[in-house]
């Protein structure tokens, strides 16, 4: 008999049948490569574009059930670790498993802190870009370029190297992002201030002039810690996708750091929320948002914070920032744009279009309008999301490390160009017709 947990594929090319293991819901690709229709039969492939049904990875770091809208980082509800924890906490978590006791904390907070600084060759090396350079473009070149300030970060095998570039990064990250708002606006400069926690230190080297200590108004710090919470990990979306890949290769973390922050830069990835506020100016107004639903619905463009691969139900994210909106704007008074996001969703929330597909606001949709509330200027949007995503990244890098099914990265293709071809000289050629003069 049959074992019940397997899968059984019968090839009408051959009549033969197969039977193969299920584990987990899934079969194994390379199962596949045995059903030939003869010897010198490559076998068969499965072709998934943009891994739309494909696990690359086993991973205990992040559980997301999208028709549920349900998030979780190492087991604990994001809603949970929100409301009770500090971003520090969070990643401590995400990358060994565990919450730490009061001691393992402090300890962690104090080599986080001490890692904040940057070379003073690194912050020349920020100097040189155009006073217009975008923050998002700063940030992936300077986080890249530390890979040339710590060349023994390449000997990723060495668990205790690891873990201390893991702590620069995470230290860092802050750091770069501010020295790149303030290459933008002209501002000197902020040294880290190590008496002050995680956010209250990025706002200090964000926005202190001249007053001699930086205070941070607390419930913006606040926001911004759960924010950065919200962000850290989000299992295998196009960054962390970059940066295992990355990394498969045993590049050093900076690069593959580099890497995902590239990813996320797109616009549909972490560049969505920049692209929120852009088509919230758009519209400018309440009674616009139908005449601008209406072209999206015609495929003029998207509707952007909203969609999900994964989630097909409400981002879980995205009613926390709802929550943490409100507390910022008792602060910083109500951002405008909040009216026209509301009614926005609450239109494309009714309409066929959006219901039908499934399409629910994610978590760049409100987080634009809070950031712009605090003070930030759309083009730091997704170097805010780098901060926090950071942790993630390396999260699961080490997990992709450690994991000893895991190989470099390396799919296959359907090839679908010429076979070898008889080469022309260049007096028999034909005009190709591609380069135009
Ligand atoms: N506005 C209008 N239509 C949409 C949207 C949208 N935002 N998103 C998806 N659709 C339509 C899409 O055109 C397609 O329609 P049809 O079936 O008629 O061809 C259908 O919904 C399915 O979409 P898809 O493009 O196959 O879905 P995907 O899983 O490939 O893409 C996505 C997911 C997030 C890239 C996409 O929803 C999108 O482009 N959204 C806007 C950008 C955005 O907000 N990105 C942030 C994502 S969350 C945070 C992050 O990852 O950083």
């Amino acid at each position: 008999m049959v074992p019940s947990d397997t899968l059984t594929i019968t090839d009408n090319r051959t009549n033969r049948t197969y039977t193969l293991p299920i584990e987990d819901g899934t079969i194994r690709s390379m199962d596949l490569r045995q059903i030939r229709t003869s010897n010198d039969d490559f076998g068969i492939m499965a072709y998934d574009p943009a891994f739309t049904n494909t696990a690359s990875c086993r991973s205990s770091v992040t559980f997301i059930d999208g028709e549920r809208g349900i998030l979780e980082y190492r087991g604990y509800p994001i809603e949970v670790l929100a409301e009770h924890c500090t971003f520090l906490e969070v990643a401590y978590l995400l990358l060994f498993g565990e919450l730490p006791n009061e001691a393992e904390l402090n300890t962690w907070i104090y080599e986080i802190t001490h890692h904040s600084m940057l070379h003073e060759s690194t912050r020349k090396f920020m100097e040189g870009f155009r006073y217009d350079a975008h923050p998002m473009s700063m940030l992936v070149s300077t986080v890249a370029a530390l890979s040339a300030v710590y060349p023994q970060a390449k000997d990723v095998q060495n668990p205790a190297n690891r873990l201390h570039q893991v702590k620069r990064l995470i230290g860092k990250m802050p750091t770069i992002a501010a020295m790149s708002y303030r290459h933008g606006v002209g501002f000197p400069y902020v040294y880290p201030d190590n008496d002050l926690s995680y956010t209250e230190n990025f706002m200090n080297m964000l926005w202190r002039m001249v007053e001699p200590k930086y205070a941070a108004n607390p419930v913006l710090a606040r926001a911004l810690d759960i924010l950065f919470i919200l962000h850290a990990d989000h299992e295998q979306n196009c960054s962390t996708n970059a940066m295992r890949s990355v990394g498969s290769s045993l590049a050093d973390p900076y690069l593959c750091v580099a890497a995902a922050a590239a990813a996320l830069a797109g616009p549909l990835h972490g560049g969505a929320n920049e692209q929120v506020l852009k088509m919230l100016d758009e519209i400018g107004s309440k009674e616009n948002i139908p005449a601008y639903v209406r072209r999206v619905k015609e495929g003029h463009g998207k509707l952007m914070g909203f969609g999900h691969r994964v989630y097909k139900n409400y981002d879980p994210r995205a009613k926390i920032i709802k929550w943490t909106a409100e507390q910022v704007f008792r602060v910083t008074g109500r951002n405008p744009k909040l009216d026209i996001a509301l009614e926005l969703e609450n239109i494309a929330l009714q309409d066929d279009y959006f219901v039908s597909r499934k399409l629910y606001p994610n978590v760049d949709f409100y987080s634009g309008i809070i950031y712009q509330a605090m003070g930030f200027k759309p083009e730091m949007f997704t170097v805010l999301f780098a901060i926090p995503r950071t942790v993630g990244w390396l999260a699961q890098w080490q997990e992709m490390l450690t994991d000893t099914e895991q190989k470099i990265a390396r799919p296959r293709q359907i090839y679908t160009g010429h076979r070898t071809r008889r080469f022309l000289p260049m007096q028999e050629r034909e005009t190709a017709g591609v380069v135009k003069k």
